[in-house]
């Protein structure tokens, strides 16, 4: 029986690393209008990145009433809010004033390397990998508090006194929304913080411990789709429930209704996030990727397992705006039919390292087999194919890891308007690849999350209707040509790894 009328809508927040958008959702899970705004990125040291929270805090409020102003409706025609959002940043805030008492610590932010470093060096790897299934790198939150509570005057004393909160971006919109109410988060997010136990799923006395981070600090972990209290009236004009909070990349995962094991979702964004649906096992990778929380329901989570890499649609802006090869990532197309995808050239757009499963912290980017009858062609055509390249790197991981082969891999993100790049992906995975009509699945995943606690959905079935397939790509490229086109690109990231050492 439905609580809601159908011509209420659901409201997704999709707080990312460079802006925030607020969409409105049909019950259909059709995006209705949607509004983003960008936000300053700074950078006040080498390697460093931050965030002002109170520009993450006022541009969601801009998006949130823009959008409602654009529809034509009040805070009464939502039925309830979803919020996604960029991972592992880290805000810490006085429980009093609500004032953050530090620039939130971006992600991105390489700050905490030597730390991590040091805690490798003392063997502590295997027992955070075995309890979070993380990493020990600068990437997840844990560094990132204890680098605030250690260097910002007076902040240590004030966390110990249980003056101060830490929050993932999700729990400091949640406690703004809720005018200081409610402090909590969703297990998608803990799980990436460095100090969540993802099989007993609490905060680990051990983790907290050797970060040096007060428990009174955390925020209490809730199912992905459940009671994250209601907005101040000021915020909407009116109170509304927040019903749905998780991590963008496993926001994803959900709004692609990867829902059984085995199924599995890229996302082309900046860097492409490829997770898969692991079930009830948090499967241990032997590969460097990681094990992670793909959603929680009803007390019960359902794992994942991630592989990240850094330079996706990023290497089309560099080859646009770094080197102005291209004057829009469109015209890429025209370039790539042309050259058709067997030919010499090499991009390995490893501009800030290689991730997953390399996790190659120093290795730097490289363009190889160059012929006296290169052009900007054969380079952009390159730059595109690095990022099937990429992801085949990650599926041969997740095989080696034990996973079977892939029935399909559905796609999102920027990238994946380009037909010629997805039916090369097809191609060098040798696996079907199928783009979906509403692309913006993070904040699709997030409105279905809300939708299912306040009633709009009753289950995941009803949830997996909704999915429809626009585009598929079946493989077409016979497979010597992948697996030697796939061996030469083996061959160039040996060379960049290299050249690391
Ligand atoms: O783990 C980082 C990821 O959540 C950031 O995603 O889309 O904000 O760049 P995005």
């Amino acid at each position: 029986m439905r609580t809601t009328t159908v011509s209420k809508y659901i409201l997704a927040i999709d707080q990312g690393t460079t802006s925030s958008r607020a969409i409105l959702f049909t019950r259909e899970g059709l995006p209705a209008f949607s509004v983003q705004q960008e936000f300053a990125q700074h950078f006040p040291n080498d390697g460093w990145v931050e965030h002002n929270p109170h520009d993450l805090w006022d541009t969601v409020k801009r998006v949130c009433s823009a959008v409602m102003k654009e529809a034509g409706i009040s805070g009464r025609d939502i039925t309830c809010i979803g919020i996604t959002n960029q991972r592992e940043t880290t805000v810490v805030w006085d429980r009093h004033t609500g004032e953050p008492i530090y620039n939130a610590i971006v992600w991105q932010d390489r700050r905490t390397s030597a730390f991590c470093a040091e805690l490798y060096e003392n063997g502590r790897e295997p027992m955070v990998r075995e309890k979070t299934g993380l990493l020990l790198d600068p990437y997840f939150s844990g560094t990132k508090i204890r680098w605030i509570l250690d260097n910002v005057d007076g902040a240590r004393e004030k966390a110990e006194r249980g003056d101060l909160l830490f929050g993932t971006v999700d729990s400091f919109l949640i406690w703004k929304m809720t005018g200081g109410a409610v402090h909590a988060t969703d297990a998608t997010n803990a799980s990436r913080t460095l100090l969540f136990n993802i099989h007993s799923q609490q905060w680990d006395e051990e983790l907290l411990d050797m970060l040096n981070v007060p428990s009174s600090m955390l925020p209490v972990v809730k199912d992905s789709s459940d009671d994250f209290g209601v907005t101040e009236h000021r915020f909407l004009g009116s109170e509304v429930p927040i019903t749905g909070v998780a991590g963008d990349q496993q926001a994803a995962l959900f709004g692609q209704a990867c829902f059984t094991p085995g199924m599995c979702k890229s996302t082309y964004g900046t860097g492409c996030f490829m997770i898969m649906n692991t079930g009830d096992t948090p499967l241990e990778s032997n590969n460097k990727l990681l094990t992670t929380v793909g959603y929680r329901l009803n007390g019960k989570p359902t794992y994942a397992i991630e592989g990240s890499i850094f330079m996706a649609g990023a290497t089309m802006q560099w080859l646009r705006d770094g080197i102005s090869l291209l004057k829009s990532a469109g015209e890429s197309l025209g370039h790539a039919e042309q050259v058709g995808p067997d030919h010499s050239v090499y991009l390995v757009p490893a501009f800030t390292g290689l991730g997953a499963p390399y996790w190659e912290p120093n290795a730097r980017g490289a363009i190889v087999g160059l012929t006296r009858d290169t052009g900007i062609a054969e380079i952009v055509t390159a730059g595109l194919q690095s990022v099937a390249y990429q992801t085949r790197d990650l599926l041969e991981a997740m095989k080696s890891d034990g996973v079977e082969s892939l029935a399909a891999l559905r796609v999102d993100g920027g990238m994946v308007v380009n037909d010629w790049a997805m039916q090369f992906l097809a191609d060098i995975l040798d696996v079907r690849v199928d783009r979906p009509f509403v692309t913006e699945t993070t904040a699709l995943g997030a409105a279905f999350l809300a939708g299912l606690k306040a009633g709009v959905y009753s289950s995941l079935e009803e949830v997996q209707e909704l999915w429809q397939c626009e585009k598929t790509f079946p493989p077409s490229m016979e497979e010597a040509v992948a697996d030697r086109l796939y061996k030469g690109w083996l061959n160039s990231v040996e060379g960049v790894r290299n050249m690391a050492k």
